[in-house]
């Protein structure tokens, strides 16, 4: 086990009603804040009036700024920048997911900075600097709420790039799994696919001794899984919301990074899937980690044998153990199906055209990945491996 530092200074407020105490939040921080927010969900949930009156009630001055779409875009960070420089903001609330916080997120580290903001996103530069932000998540996927991380879409060549500093980590998340019983069953399916990605991400590692983070990433998946099919089958389930609600920040926040290094290779590869199509990050995920799986698996075999027994509940087979680790993971792509993800890129209408550039684009850098290294050859392959 590595030497590590653990640092999650996001305050987690949990439970029902909670986004009624926003107001009382942000007071802490600002006087006149930048409200974010997505496209229409907030406005259908009622949230939006919750948030408004929660503030005014607080005596917080805002301006608004919705429109954020899945897969943020820079242009809009761009006018988030201009907005809060132009109304002096001081604190940025971000009412929404992944995308709407990593936009908020993307914004506050621009505000501080004279030059481009897209050169923290390619690694021109660093942020030393960021204005305060707060959440109120409204889908559990990205982990955005309490992550080091911003991902954000450069509509000039879909370059979908991440920037990852400590300081844009949020002050507060306000978290009520009520708020996301309106999920569709398809977008519930992708974050469950994202919290997943992210507990495998680290799971899949080289380090020896990390049994109770192993044991912690087994127990975030196998309470996942079984609380999908509980709440695809009934949408208000608070219970079953709450604990993948609250599994959706721990699979993020660090805790399972701890005395480990993870691979991320999946990532950067759906990163191009998702830059350049605009799916859904976590359909594009549940195309790509079983393949990215399948392809390095011989690695070590004992690693992916211990994921089919202790997640997946395969029976070990004791004369040929890449037998059982096919088998898991053959079961996660089954799982994904199940739910009704897309596990190749014809089912997310996807085409083999552009398989090269997305190949180039992903390893520009160099080789990606740290539990096994791969090259534009390895990636290209796995992308062919699953064009269905
Ligand atoms: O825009 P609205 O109308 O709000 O609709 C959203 C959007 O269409 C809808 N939605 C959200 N809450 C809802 C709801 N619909 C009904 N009821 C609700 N309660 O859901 C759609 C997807 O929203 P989005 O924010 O895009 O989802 P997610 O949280 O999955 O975020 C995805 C983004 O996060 C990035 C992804 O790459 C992607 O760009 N990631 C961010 C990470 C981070 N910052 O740490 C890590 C991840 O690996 C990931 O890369
Ligand atoms: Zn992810």
């Amino acid at each position: 086990m590595r030497n590590f530092e653990f640092l999650s200074p996001t305050k987690i407020i949990f439970g029902r009603g909670v986004e009624e105490r926003v107001g009382e939040e942000v007071k802490q921080y600002g006087k006149k804040i930048l409200f974010h927010y997505g496209k229409s969900s907030i406005f259908k949930t009622g949230l939006y009036d919750k948030i408004v009156k929660s503030l005014k009630d607080s005596g917080i001055e805002f301006i608004e700024l919705g429109g954020v779409q899945p897969n943020p875009r820079l242009s809009l960070v761009r006018e988030g920048i201009e907005l809060c420089r132009k109304n002096g903001i001081d604190f940025i609330l971000a009412v929404g997911g992944g995308s709407v916080i990593d936009s908020a997120k993307a914004i506050a580290v621009g505000v501080m900075y004279e030059g481009n903001v897209w050169d923290f996103y390619t690694g021109k530069a660093e942020p030393k600097s960021a204005l305060p932000i707060g959440v109120v998540l409204t889908i559990p996927a990205a982990g955005s709420e309490a992550s080091k991380s911003s991902v954000i879409t450069n509509e000039d060549g879909w370059y979908k790039r991440s920037l990852n500093v400590d300081i844009i980590r949020p002050k507060f998340a306000i978290m009520n799994p009520e708020v996301t019983f309106t999920l569709p069953p398809y977008q519930t399916a992708c974050g469950v696919a994202d919290i997943m990605a992210h507990v495998m991400e680290r799971y899949f590692t080289n380090e020896k001794g990390v049994d109770f983070t192993d044991r912690l990433c087994e127990a975030t998946l196998k309470t996942v899984i079984e609380n999908v099919f509980i709440v695809l089958k009934n949408p208000t389930d608070y219970n079953a919301r709450a604990q993948i609600m609250w599994a959706s920040t721990v699979a993020h926040n660090d805790l399972l990074s701890t005395g480990r290094i993870g691979d991320w290779a999946s990532h950067m590869i759906e990163h191009e899937l998702s830059g350049i199509y605009d799916i859904p990050h976590g359909a594009g995920l549940a195309i790509v980690f079983p393949a990215w799986m399948r392809y390095v698996y011989k690695h070590s075999i004992e690693r992916f044998a211990q994921f089919a027994v202790r997640v997946w509940n395969v029976e070990p087979n004791f004369e040929s153990l890449e037998r059982t680790a096919l088998e898991g993971i053959e079961r996660l792509r089954r799982f994904f199906k199940d739910i009704g993800l897309p596990t190749t890129l014809k089912e997310a209408n996807i085409g083999e055209d552009r398989l090269e550039e997305m190949a180039t684009k992903c390893t520009e850098k160099g080789e990606i990945g740290n539990f096994v290294k791969l090259n534009r050859e390895d990636v290209l392959n796995i992308l062919k491996s699953v064009v269905g």
